[in-house]
C-alpha cells in the first residue's frame, strides 16, 4: 500500500516553503507597521461557532466543513480565521481593555471543496481583523495596506474591487428585490442558483455559470438599496482611497460568500501568473453585527484574509534571495570538531553554513558544495588541524589560500562581498 497526502491537501517541500516564508515575512512586516499584532488560535473549534458566524446559508458551512465527532461534541476544522478571532475578542473582554484591537494571523484553513488549481482542501491564509472603529477611514487604511502588501510582494496586474452591502435592513430589502427579479427567470438559472434563490439569492450574482451571468445581467443593484447612512459610509471610503491614491474599482455585483458582511466589502483579484480562474487572492469586509450575534458587545469590525497559495500562483516564480552559503568540508575524523566550531563562528557572522559530516572524499564534498550553490568552501584535514589553519576555496574563481583559523571568518566575508569575475556565479 502506498500512502499519499489526502486529496486537496498538499505537502509543501522546501523550495516551495521558502516562497511561503517570503510572503509571510512581507505580510508580517507590513501589517505590524500598521499596528496589528499576532493572534494564534486552535485550528479546531466547536461547529456551532461557525454556524453562528460564518453562517448557515454560506456554502462553507453548508457543504465544506470537516467535522470531528467526539462523544458529546461536534468539532470542526476551521474554514476561516474570523470566527475564532471574534470568539477571543469577546472571551477576553477586549472592548473593556482597549478601544481599538488589531490582530493578524497566519495559518492553515480547511474547506472540503472540489480541488483544482488555486482551490484546495487545506490552504493557508494570512489575515487581519480590526475591532472598535466603524469609520470608513479605517476601511480605506486597511485596503491601502493590502495594496501596499501586494506591491511589496511584487504582484503585477492586481485589481482592488470594492462594494457596499449596506446594513442588514438594506440587505433584506435587496434580497426581496432579487427574489422578485430572479423568480420569473428561474428556468434559465443553473440548478445551483435555483437552490440559492430561496436561501441566499445574493450568491447568484457571483456565480461563474454563464446561464446565471446572463440572467443576472439586468438585476437590481445593492448600491441602489443602501440607506443614506450606508451611502455616506461608502462615499467616505471612496474619498479616503482617492486621497491616498489607492487604485480601486467599484464592483456593484461583488457579494461575498460568507454570511456576516455588512457595508464595505472588497476583494483583490490577480490576472497574472498561473492563477487562472481562482483569481481572488484577498477577500474581506466589515462584519459589524457578528460580535453581538455571538453574545458579545456591539462592536464594529472589519478584516480580510489573503490566500497564500493563490498569492504564490499569481507571483512570479522568483526565488527568495538567501544569504550566501559556505560549505565546510572536514577531511577525516580529526578535523570534524574543529570544523564544527568554525561552522558555528561562520553562522554567528550571518552566513548559512553546510557542514558536511559524512566524511567522504574531498572530490565528493566539492561536488556537493557546487551543486548546493556555495561559493566559499572551507577545507580542513589533519595537517591544517595540527597547524591551526584552514584552506579557503573560492569555487567560482577557482582560487584557494591557506589561512590561520582566526582569519577564516573575515576572509570568507571579504570573498563573498567581492563580485565574481564571471557573471552568473553564486
Ligand atoms: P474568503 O473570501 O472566504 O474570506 O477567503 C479569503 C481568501 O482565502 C480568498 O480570497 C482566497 O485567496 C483564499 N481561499 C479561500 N478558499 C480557498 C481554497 N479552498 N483554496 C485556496 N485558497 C482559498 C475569508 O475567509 C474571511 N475570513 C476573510 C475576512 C476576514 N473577512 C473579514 N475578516
Amino acid at each position: 500500500m502506498k500512502f499519499r497526502a489526502v486529496k486537496g491537501m498538499n505537502d509543501i517541500l522546501p523550495d516551495e516553503a521558502r516562497r511561503f516564508q517570503r510572503v509571510e515575512r512581507i505580510f508580517r512586516q507590513t501589517v505590524e507597521s500598521y499596528g496589528f499584532e499576532e493572534l494564534r488560535t486552535p485550528i479546531v473549534e466547536d461547529l456551532a461557532l461557525f454556524q453562528k458566524s460564518t453562517g448557515e446559508t454560506s456554502e462553507v458551512v453548508q457543504k465544506q466543513m470537516f467535522l470531528l465527532n467526539r462523544e458529546r461534541e461536534i468539532l470542526a476544522l476551521r474554514p476561516e480565521g474570523t470566527p475564532s478571532s471574534a470568539r477571543v475578542y469577546i472571551g477576553e473582554k477586549m472592548h473593556a481593555r482597549q478601544p481599538v484591537t488589531k490582530w493578524y494571523y497566519v495559518g492553515p484553513m480547511f474547506r472540503a471543496e472540489r480541488p483544482q488549481r488555486g482551490r484546495y482542501r487545506q490552504f493557508h491564509q494570512a489575515g487581519c481583523e480590526l475591532y472598535g472603529d466603524e469609520g470608513p477611514v479605517s476601511d480605506a487604511e486597511m485596503i491601502d495596506m493590502l495594496h501596499l502588501t501586494t506591491k511589496r510582494l511584487g504582484l503585477a496586474n492586481v485589481k482592488v474591487l470594492i462594494n457596499s452591502l449596506g446594513n442588514k435592513e438594506a440587505r433584506l430589502d435587496y434580497r426581496q428585490k432579487l427574489q422578485d427579479y430572479f423568480t420569473p427567470l428561474s428556468e434559465q438559472l443553473s440548478e445551483h442558483a435555483q437552490e440559492r434563490l430561496t436561501d441566499n439569492p445574493l450568491r447568484i450574482l457571483d456565480s461563474k455559470d454563464p446561464r446565471d451571468q446572463a440572467a443576472a445581467h439586468n438585476a437590481p443593484l445593492l448600491l441602489d438599496s443602501l440607506t443614506d447612512e450606508d451611502r455616506e459610509h461608502f462615499e467616505g471610503l471612496k474619498s479616503a482611497l482617492d486621497r491616498l491614491g489607492t487604485p480601486y474599482e467599484v464592483a456593484p455585483r461583488l457579494v461575498r460568500g460568507l454570511d456576516y458582511y455588512s457595508r464595505t466589502c472588497f476583494e483583490i483579484v490577480a490576472e497574472s501568473g498561473e492563477i487562472g480562474s481562482q483569481s481572488a487572492i484577498v477577500g474581506g469586509g466589515r462584519y459589524d453585527a457578528m460580535l453581538e450575534g455571538l453574545g458579545g458587545p456591539p462592536t464594529p469590525a472589519i478584516g480580510f484574509a489573503m490566500g497564500l497559495e493563490r498569492i504564490l500562483l499569481a507571483a512570479s516564480a522568483a526565488d527568495e534571495e538567501r544569504s550566501p552559503l559556505c560549505f565546510v568540508a572536514p577531511m577525516g575524523e580529526e578535523a570534524k570538531l574543529e570544523c564544527l566550531v568554525l561552522s558555528q563562528q561562520l553562522r554567528m557572522a550571518g552566513f548559512r553554513v553546510e557542514l558536511d559530516g559524512r566524511g567522504g572524499s574531498l572530490k565528493s564534498m566539492l561536488r556537493r558544495a557546487n551543486s548546493m550553490g556555495a561559493r566559499a568552501c572551507i577545507v580542513m584535514g589533519k595537517d591544517e588541524v595540527t597547524n591551526g589553519q584552514a584552506q579557503l576555496k573560492d569555487l567560482s574563481e577557482h582560487k584557494q589560500e591557506t589561512l590561520p583559523l582566526s582569519e577564516v571568518v573575515k576572509a570568507t566575508s571579504n570573498m563573498l562581498s567581492t563580485p565574481t569575475s564571471t557573471t552568473g556565479a553564486h
